[in-house]
């Protein structure tokens, strides 16, 4: 099959008016990503060649999120919202090129696996015109209903313009389809609009290609694949599903998952070997985590690379650009941002480390804070390796700490310190010997009980 060229076609045009927001629907974020992103994915994961996006005017977000996921995609506008046969049609010019296989998603069915999608692709190179995803529905209400005669699939009834009879069939369109490339065209330049919507419904493909003498077949899918996102509860469940998607992949490869149900990942989290992850963890975009790493309990990781045998948490934050080297140790309550810790150095208590570098081996103690915004602009910290850097330290960037150096507990550093050296920046301590004794004789004689 791997032969056959594909086209895929996602269908993205609409708002977010279901969903009470005013981002696009197919922007809303499952796993980290967006919608839209799955199912580009699932499209260039199933063997397509070319996809083409179809978003509806002024939705220059959306075309901002095809350009980022998929440069190479074409992005087409459907001027008005006709239906889903129309929206078809503003591909017209690549379908046009010509293609064997086309393959139709819809922007707001996050869940499809490229497996449902290579289903559609076999029927089409063992002869169907035609072919769509169906499913037994527990409710479905909304959905088109397969009508299927001794001949085989015969139509889809859309939701409203079922009769009673109709309704009551629980074999239901997933809307996901696949169209034979050479054939395409013919079949939806002849879908009309005489029905209860007057829209032009992509799901009479299956009749018109039947009166054309042509094959259409329904595949069987799971209904978690093709689950179709209109609400937020329904984005909360597709987070769900997904979820458990991901801990079962994370599991199979070989990563600990101490309580699994507690963990979120997202939909490009990587994992090295022998990697442990603790309770309650939660793993935002962008993250990789080298062979040997524990991820103790309570941590929020995005953007972040750990490194071998490095362990981080419980309660830590890496934020976008924290970068950690081999055996590196991130303990509680410390916050790394757009920093490189380098190998083997220490951050273990309580301490903000932004817009830095921190040399192999240092240590940075509790309470240290990299200066590095000024009200107006951010600055760089530059730490060699093996400096010690004293608890209750700030460090005002931009500065450089030397190769070796040791910064004296309770220094606010506001110039470079060379290698090798000592800088403190404190006040000489006063001690008063007997003063604390003196004051409580005192008081107690002022305030003696009766
Ligand atoms: C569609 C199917 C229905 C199926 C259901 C599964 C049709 C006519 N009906 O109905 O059989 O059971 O999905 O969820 O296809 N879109 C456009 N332009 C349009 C209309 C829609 O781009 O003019 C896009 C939407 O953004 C969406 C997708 O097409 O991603 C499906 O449209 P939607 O209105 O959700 O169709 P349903 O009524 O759910
Ligand atoms: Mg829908």
């Amino acid at each position: 099959m791997t032969e056959r060229s594909c086209l895929a076609i996602v269908l993205a045009a609409g708002e977010g008016t279901r969903m009470r927001s005013s981002r696009p629907k197919v922007l809303h974020e499952v796993a980290g990503l967006s919608m839209l992103g799955h199912v580009l994915k699932a499209a260039t994961r199933s063997g397509a060649s070319r996809l083409v996006v179809v978003i509806g005017p002024s939705q220059p977000d959306t075309a901002k999120e095809v350009r980022r996921l998929a440069p190479e995609a074409g992005i087409v506008e459907q001027r008005e919202r006709l239906g889903t046969a129309h929206a078809m049609l503003a591909a017209r010019a690549a379908i046009e090129r010509g293609v064997d296989d086309i393959l139709i998603l819809f922007g707001d069915t996050p869940l499809v696996r490229p497996q449902s999608l290579q289903h559609l692709r076999q029927a089409l190179a063992e002869g169907a015109a035609v072919a769509l995803l169906s499913f037994r529905a527990a409710d479905p209400a909304g959905y088109g209903r397969l009508l299927i005669g001794d001949d085989g699939l015969r139509g889809v009834r859309e939701d409203k313009d079922a009769t009673p009879q109709e309704k009551g069939i629980t074999l239901c369109n997933a809307g996901l389809m696949a169209l034979a490339g050479d054939k395409a065209l013919a079949i939806l330049d002849r879908i009309g609009n005489s029905n209860s919507k007057r829209e032009f419904y992509l799901t009479d493909a299956v009749a018109v290609a039947r009166d054309m003498g042509l094959k259409a077949v329904a595949i069987g899918a799971d209904e978690d694949d093709v689950r179709g996102i209109n609400t937020k509860t329904q984005l909360a469940e597709a987070e769900a599903i997904m979820q458990k998607r991901l801990r079962a992949a994370a599991l199979d490869a070989g990563v600990t998952l101490v309580a699994p149900e507690t963990v979120f990942l997202s939909a490009d989290t990587t994992f090295g070997k022998d990697v442990t992850v603790e309770p309650n963890v939660v793993f935002g975009p962008g993250v990789s985590i080298e062979d040997g790493a524990t991820i103790r309990a309570f941590t929020h990781l995005e953007g972040a690379h750990v490194g071998k045998g490095a362990r981080v948490g419980p309660y830590a934050r890496l934020r976008p650009g924290a970068d950690l080297g081999a055996d590196v140790h991130i303990g509680n309550f410390v916050e790394i941002k757009a920093a490189t810790i380098e190998a083997g150095a220490k951050a273990n208590h309580l301490a903000y480390i932004g817009d830095a570098r921190v040399g192999e081996g240092s240590n940075i103690g509790a309470g240290t804070i990299t200066c590095n915004y000024d009200g107006v602009a951010k600055h760089r910290t530059e730490i060699g390796r093996n400096v010690f850097v004293g608890s209750n330290s700030a460090l005002v960037a931009p500065v450089k700490i030397g190769d070796g150096s040791y910064i004296g507990s309770g220094s606010v550093i506001t110039r470079d310190v060379p290698e090798d050296s000592l800088a403190l920046e404190r006040n000489q301590q006063t001690v008063k010997p007997g003063w604390a004794k003196r004051l409580r004789d005192l008081k107690t004689l002022t305030h003696k009980k009766p």
